[in-house]
């Protein structure tokens, strides 16, 4: 028999039921979890000494973090997964209804299955600790919650709170949620469980006794009299309360919802939708009607190609947080206490806030004179107001992380820093020269990580006296809003560098991917072709907005002719030339993109691209662009499937050239760097998982109709015509 994942104590007149499931990080929940739970609940019912229960986590920093994942992934058909529904559904009725009352204490993660746990007690207490956070994230994996969350939530907080959390699958952190009615007492960490146990008798005791009855017409429940009263003083509150409290309104309600939603989903993410349906279900029809309905959607849900992508992706970021980046799993990274960064511009000011803010370590940043000093600490000031004013940062907490980052205009206080991190302009001899620089002032073993995005790493360490301690660390930006970090390594870099950077970056809140070194490295590597294809279907005459258009349908959050614009049409053909120079002919752009940059169309940063960007004025495509192309203001009409279809084709078949040739080192790799690094559209689960479930052998000839018509640019990556010859696939 397997040890039990439940401790039984009783501590006065109190059941204390702690959940602890050994040998692992965190708690979750599988079906042998609630029968474990159940026998314990008989025991608690038929336990006379127990007059109520306290239930608890053992974990120091987790309450329950939701389903296990890997179990989900094992069902094969909608109706195990509705049985599996309906099977936690009655055990949480069963909570619900259970005869002692039932206290929650609630410290850390407490998502999905946990919180639905959760909401079925009678009270639920959580701690004050940052690491506490409530929510339903299921949508994040192309599912609903399917253990009456859907039902549990928007009767407890009202239909529009509930929507808010169920749609987006944000999560709260415990003030905000005992605001909002989730938790109904939010308390420090170390007095947790003596507070549940007082709670736990008030309530056998009926002293402490709750008014839950507003929940179905809307109110959270559980906000005081003099809350709702306060709620009630905002036109919004009371919208709120009209909306939701008949019938009329809540269908006004959710038609809103609805066409708020598939603004931005475009129908592409079923989980939400069926959602907001399961929800209304249960508010019109009552409860058993909508845990049926809830039931039904899971099982639907959870064997659809959506959800197994997001699955996937989910599984990929989580075997990305245990890896190293080297081939050697034990290797432990070396301690990192103190950061360089030369060169406090756009990304050098991104990076010093999310090493402070995230990472909590000192910055001492090098700029080359005071103003450019100056400028990077106030962009890093700028950054932490911004979270003052969002209320996720108090005045204090500010000052105090602020002053981790100090600033010079030579190499003082360098000498302690384990890592120094390179943004200075894009400049081979500049990037030369300052790696020198941190040479001669830092330690001996200095990690020199260079944030260049096109130079190779190779050639950057030539100028060293120690090439193993010298790696790329490709940012994104703005830095402290995108999630990936694309570490570069050259032949020569040592495994401790490389699995210490992935850990810094991973301390900074990135989804760290490790590629060899090679022009364009990984990402800005299958960007090229793909902006190269944009670039061509307008040349031969397509709409700008029409283009974009197709490939923000295709997914993708912005099309490649707005990103051109942001990107910088200078810096795009910048880039385009290094790539056609180490690539050859299938990189090479049209003739157009030099002559925009001639005119002075740089992008949005000039004011002028592909698009105006006129001061409160719409931004429109700007007509006398097409003015420098071929075939003039005379535009022709390209299928917007065909155009879609081109641009990805590239960024697929470039992505297959960089596996086949050892810059990356998987298709895992692969399909987190497009997804996080470039905004592949995650439904699809990456260019390899697309072009899987599209058949390797159709993308083959879909490769070869277009090599057909538009020459080299599409000759398909040898890797692919081997795994269609041998059967092989990526996965
Ligand atoms: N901007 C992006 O989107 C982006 C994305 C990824 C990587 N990068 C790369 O990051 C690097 C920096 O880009 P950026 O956009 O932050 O540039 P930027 O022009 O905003 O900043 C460069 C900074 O370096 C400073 N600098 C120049 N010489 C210096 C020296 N000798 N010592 C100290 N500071 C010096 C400049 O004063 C300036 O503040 C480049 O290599 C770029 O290719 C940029």
């Amino acid at each position: 028999m397997s040890t039990p994942s439940f401790a039984y104590e009783l501590e006065g007149e109190v059941a204390v039921i702690t959940f602890d499931i050994e040998g692992e990080a965190v708690n979750t929940l599988s079906p042998a979890i609630s029968q474990e739970f159940e026998a314990l609940m008989t025991k608690a019912a038929a336990d006379d000494a127990a007059r109520a229960i306290v239930f608890i986590s053992g974990k120091k920093d987790s309450f329950i973090a939701g389903a296990k994942i890997d179990f989900l992934s094992t069902l094969k058909t909608a109706a195990e997964a509705v049985a599996l529904c309906r099977q936690g559904q009655a055990g949480f009725d069963r909570l619900d209804a259970f005869e002692k009352p039932v206290i929650a204490a609630i410290n850390g993660a407490c998502l999905g299955g946990g919180l639905e746990w959760a909401l079925a007690c009678d009270y639920r207490i959580a701690t004050d600790t940052p690491k506490t956070s409530l929510g339903l994230p299921e949508v994040q994996l192309g599912l609903i919650p399917g253990a009456g969350g859907t039902q549990r939530l928007p009767r407890l907080i009202g239909a529009q709170a509930a929507l808010d959390l169920i749609l987006t699958g944000k999560s709260l952190k415990a003030k905000k949620a005992l605001k909002l009615g989730v938790v109904d007492e939010v308390v420090p960490t170390p007095i947790l469980r003596q507070v549940a146990l007082r709670r736990a008798l008030e309530m056998a005791e009926g002293k402490l006794k709750l008014d839950r009855t507003r929940g179905l017409s809307g109110v959270a429940k559980s906000r005081s009299f003099k809350d709702v009263l306060r709620g009630l003083s905002d036109q919004k509150a009371w919208a709120e309360l009209a909306l939701e409290d008949n019938p009329v309104g809540r269908k006004v309600l959710f038609d809103q919802a609805k066409k708020e939603l598939l603004k931005k989903t475009k129908g592409r993410y079923p989980a939400p939708e069926k959602a907001l349906e399961v929800i209304k279900t249960g508010l019109d029809k009552g409860l058993p009607a909508g845990l049926e309905a809830e039931a039904q959607a899971f099982g639907e849900l959870v064997v659809s190609d959506v959800s197994k992508r997001l699955v996937e992706i989910f599984f990929a970021t989580t075997a990305l947080k245990k890896d190293n980046g080297t081939q050697n799993p034990e290797l432990k990274p070396r301690p990192v206490t103190r950061l360089g960064m030369v060169g406090g511009g756009l990304m050098g000011g991104g990076i010093a806030y999310v090493a402070t803010a995230l990472q909590g370590i000192p910055v001492r940043l090098k700029d080359r004179d005071d103003a450019g000093v100056g400028r990077a600490l106030a962009y890093v000031r700028g950054l932490y107001d911004e979270r003052v004013k969002r209320k996720s940062l108090t005045w204090r907490e500010r000052d105090r992380q602020l002053a981790l980052v100090t600033g010079t205009t030579d190499y003082s206080g360098f000498k302690r820093a384990e890592v120094v991190i390179e943004a200075v302009f894009e400049d081979l001899k500049l990037k030369h020269q300052v790696l020198k620089e941190v040479e001669a002032a830092g330690r001996p073993d200095v990690i020199f990580a260079s944030n260049t995005s096109s130079l190779p790493i190779t050639k950057i360490a030539e100028a060293s006296r120690h090439p193993e301690t010298v790696i790329g660390m490709h940012y994104f930006s703005p830095v402290h809003k995108m999630p990936l970090l694309e570490i570069i390594t050259h032949k020569g870099t040592a495994d401790w560098v490389t699995a210490t950077c992935v850990e810094v970056g991973k301390k900074q809140g990135k989804t760290v991917i490790v590629v060899n070194d090679g022009v364009g490295f990984y990402t800005s590597r299958i960007l090229a072709p793909y902006l190269n294809e944009a670039a061509f279907l307008l040349a031969e005459g397509a709409d700008i907005a029409e283009l974009d258009r197709a490939l923000t349908d295709f997914g993708f959050p912005v099309g490649p002719i707005t990103l051109l614009d942001e990107v910088g049409i200078d810096v795009a053909a910048k880039v385009s030339k290094i790539m056609h120079e180490a690539y050859g002919d299938r990189m090479l752009a049209p003739a157009t993109t030099d002559a925009l940059v001639a005119d002075g169309r740089l992008g949005r940063k000039a004011k002028k691209g592909f698009y105006t960007y006129e001061s409160g004025k719409k931004k429109e495509v700007d007509q006398s662009i097409y003015l420098m192309m071929p075939r003039g203001v005379e535009r022709k009409r390209v299928d917007r499937a065909e155009m879609a279809e081109r641009c990805v084709l590239q960024m697929v078949n470039e992505a297959v050239r960089c596996l086949g040739e050892g810059i990356l080192r998987s298709p895992r790799d692969g399909d987190i760097g497009a997804i996080f690094g470039l905004g592949f559209p995650p439904f699809l689960g990456g260019p390899f998982r697309h072009a899987e479930s599209q058949g390797l052998g159709r993308t083959l000839q879909r490769l070869e109709h277009y090599q057909e018509r538009h020459g080299v640019r599409f000759t398909p990556a040898p890797l692919f015509a081997e795994l269609v010859k041998t059967g092989k696939r990526f996965y």
